[in-house]
């Protein structure tokens, strides 16, 4: 067990002598990863470091707006750009999962290499990996937390950019705990995590507008019960789910056929093995009437009850 304390200050003086006078870029997404990498190098580098924010239009309820209200409270150096219409826009018709996720990533790559373009003099690339995706994604344990010399997968050759991941020796709970010795704020270091490719891979089938609105809706009831019942912080994940199924229901004297909303809650420590929460029945009724009541075109609510393995955590 290590202190750490003396890891980020440690860390500190590795990324100040890594970069020397040099700019870096760091791609936020709300979520506690780069969040944290961003907090530190801030601490370490200040105003040397500049973020970019790109809202997919794929974000929860409210979140984008949340999230710029903690990055400025951390005095973040930000560039925002709502690219939503971009992203709806071109997934627009397509239902295959893999698919949907290259078109957001590609999407995502150009996107952001415009942004980047416009930070002259920038050598690096800050990113928020923790060892489980230096793990998952096949990588020699223990390789350098600071690579120089390796150009970024994604962006184009002429950038040269470098790649910078502070948090390559850490799990998620020792990021967290990092972040609260930085000072970044509770909401953001709480916050479970969140798939790049947002409510795209939890709206099942094609993506339209007014899916995505049921959707948000939804998963805002959801998570405010899980909330109300002091639950969030034992839960690895909790999200809504939205299924390309109607089903014949019964609202006042009136026959309906609407959508089904799944509600999934997991525990796991890093994402690759979960086990399905045992979510009290009391959270799961108020979130069913709540969301049978107040989302117009959700008729019926089901919980999932599978691990992972056998299934994934996501539905797509
Ligand atoms: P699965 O669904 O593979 O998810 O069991 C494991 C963890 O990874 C997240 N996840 C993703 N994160 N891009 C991401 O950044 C993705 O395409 C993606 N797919 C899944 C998921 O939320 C869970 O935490």
């Amino acid at each position: 067990d290590w202190d750490l304390g003396d890891w980020a200050e440690k860390m500190k003086d590795e990324i100040r002598a890594a970069v020397g006078e040099d700019k870096v870029i760091c791609g936020l997404s709300g979520g506690v990863d780069s969040s944290v990498a961003a907090a530190l190098t801030a601490a370490a580098i200040g105003e040397r470091l500049q973020c970019i924010f790109v809202n997919n239009g794929l974000l929860r309820a409210g979140e984008a707006e949340e999230v710029l209200a903690s990055y400025r409270q951390m005095k973040l150096n930000v560039a925002y750009v709502d690219a939503s219409e971009k992203f709806v826009k071109g997934l627009a018709g397509v239902i295959d999962p893999e698919k949907k996720r290259k078109i957001i990533g590609e999407t995502f790559i150009r996107i952001f290499e415009e942004e980047a373009r416009k930070i002259k003099g920038a050598r690096w690339l800050l990113q928020g990996t923790l060892y489980p995706d230096v793990i998952e994604s096949g990588q020699r344990k223990g390789a350098a937390v600071i690579k120089s010399h390796h150009n970024v997968g994604g962006l184009p050759k002429d950038m040269n950019l470098s790649l910078l991941e502070p948090l390559r020796e850490l799990f998620k709970d020792e990021g967290r705990a990092v972040g609260r010795l930085l000072g970044v704020p509770e909401n953001i270091v709480r916050r479970h995590p969140f798939p790049g490719p947002g409510l795209a891979v939890r709206c099942l089938g094609d993506i339209t507008r007014e899916k995505l609105e049921i959707l948000r809706a939804a998963d805002k009831i959801y998570l405010e019960e899980i909330n109300r019942a002091g639950l969030y912080d034992e839960i690895w994940q909790a999200f809504a789910v939205l299924l390309p199924v109607y089903t014949v229901g019964v609202m006042g004297d009136e026959r309906t056929y609407a959508r089904v909303c799944a509600l999934r809650a997991i525990t796991s420590r890093d994402g690759m093995t979960a086990e399905w929460y045992r979510m009290p029945h009391e959270v799961l009724a108020r979130a069913s009437t709540r969301i049978c009541n107040e989302v117009r075109g959700v008729n019926r609510v089901v919980y999932d009850v599978t691990s992972k393995p056998p299934a994934t955590v996501e539905w797509e």
